[in-house]
């Protein structure tokens, strides 16, 4: 297995993709925040066979939190991380601190509409595109990758990047992935750390629901029937949810024309952990 170089600053980022580049080979990035599982893993090996040099980032980004937010206790374990990376057979770990990110000074912000304005994430966490657009920029100007793979699993997150990267001509391809589930259904995710083993056994009526109401979609019945009705059960399971929508998958505009991609989105709280999932129609 390949060594993995462990970088924590641009020109040295910046110095490896030069030298891959000279010697013909394109470089993917996978953006992380760490706590890496299988879904950031898939994205990695998608990234193999994308291109030569696989590169995954890993930095919690102060600025897509609220101050009401996890950043404090969101789960950091690098030296784990970067084992998984090593074995997944990623070239390099670009690792910046919170100064090489954001220098003292800082005061520039990427905004984005489109995607980012549907109000689904947008409403219950107004700062979150705003930040992600930002560090994502970032990223992609820093590493000059040619490729950069997202996950399905953050379909909003998805479209809003892709909307950045084409808006601000930044010549890399955004590819995305598809979520990458456990054995009951239930996306991967860092934040699954957060619950309890009741809320654990809980969380796969998100998937469940899903996937109920996507078969009523698919069977013609009543959307809105069907959305309640998973809605009243997640209710009833303890979930408080943020909303379930079906949107158009290219625009997330409301109103999904059968006749276009549909894309089920859901958000539901359950006790202190937040959950976010999708599928296709
Ligand atoms: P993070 O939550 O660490 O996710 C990093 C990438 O992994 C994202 O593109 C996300 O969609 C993808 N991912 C997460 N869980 C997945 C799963 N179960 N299956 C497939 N892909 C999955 O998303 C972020 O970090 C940040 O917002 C970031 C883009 C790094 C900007 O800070």
């Amino acid at each position: 297995m390949t060594e993995v170089h462990v970088v924590r600053t641009i020109s040295e980022l910046r110095a490896h993709v030069r030298d891959w580049h000279k010697a013909g080979e394109t470089v993917a990035l996978v953006p992380t925040m760490g706590a890496l599982h299988r879904g950031h893993l898939a994205l990695v090996e998608e990234g193999l066979r994308q291109a030569d040099r696989v590169m995954a980032s890993i930095f919690v980004n102060p600025k897509q939190f609220a101050a009401n937010e996890d950043f404090g206790a969101y789960p950091r374990q690098e030296a784990d991380d970067i084992e998984k990376l090593r074995q997944a057979g990623a070239d390099l770990a670009f690792v910046p601190g919170p100064q090489e990110m954001y220098r003292p000074g800082f005061a520039t912000g990427v905004t984005v509409a489109g995607p980012a304005v549907q109000g689904l994430e947008d409403r219950f966490r107004p700062h979150f595109f705003g930040g992600v657009a930002t560090v994502v920029a970032k990223l992609l100007i820093q590493s000059q990758c040619d490729v950069a793979l997202f996950g399905e699993k953050d379909y909003q997150q998805l479209l809003v990047v892709k909307q950045m990267a084409r808006d601000l001509d930044i010549p890399c391809r955004i590819i995305g992935c598809e979520t990458v589930r456990e054995a009951d259904g239930l996306a991967m995710s860092s934040r699954n750390a957060y619950l309890s083993a009741e809320e654990r056994r809980t969380a796969s009526l998100i998937p469940a629901q899903l996937r109920f109401v996507a078969d009523a979609v698919r069977a013609g019945e009543d959307v809105a029937q069907a959305i309640a009705k998973a809605s009243a059960m997640l209710g009833e399971a303890g979930f408080v949810v943020d909303y379930f929508e079906l949107r158009n998958g290219k625009t997330l505009a409301p109103n999904a024309d059968p006749a276009n991609p549909r894309r089920l989105l859901v958000a539901a709280r359950l006790g202190r952990t937040r959950l976010i999932d999708n599928i296709a129609i």
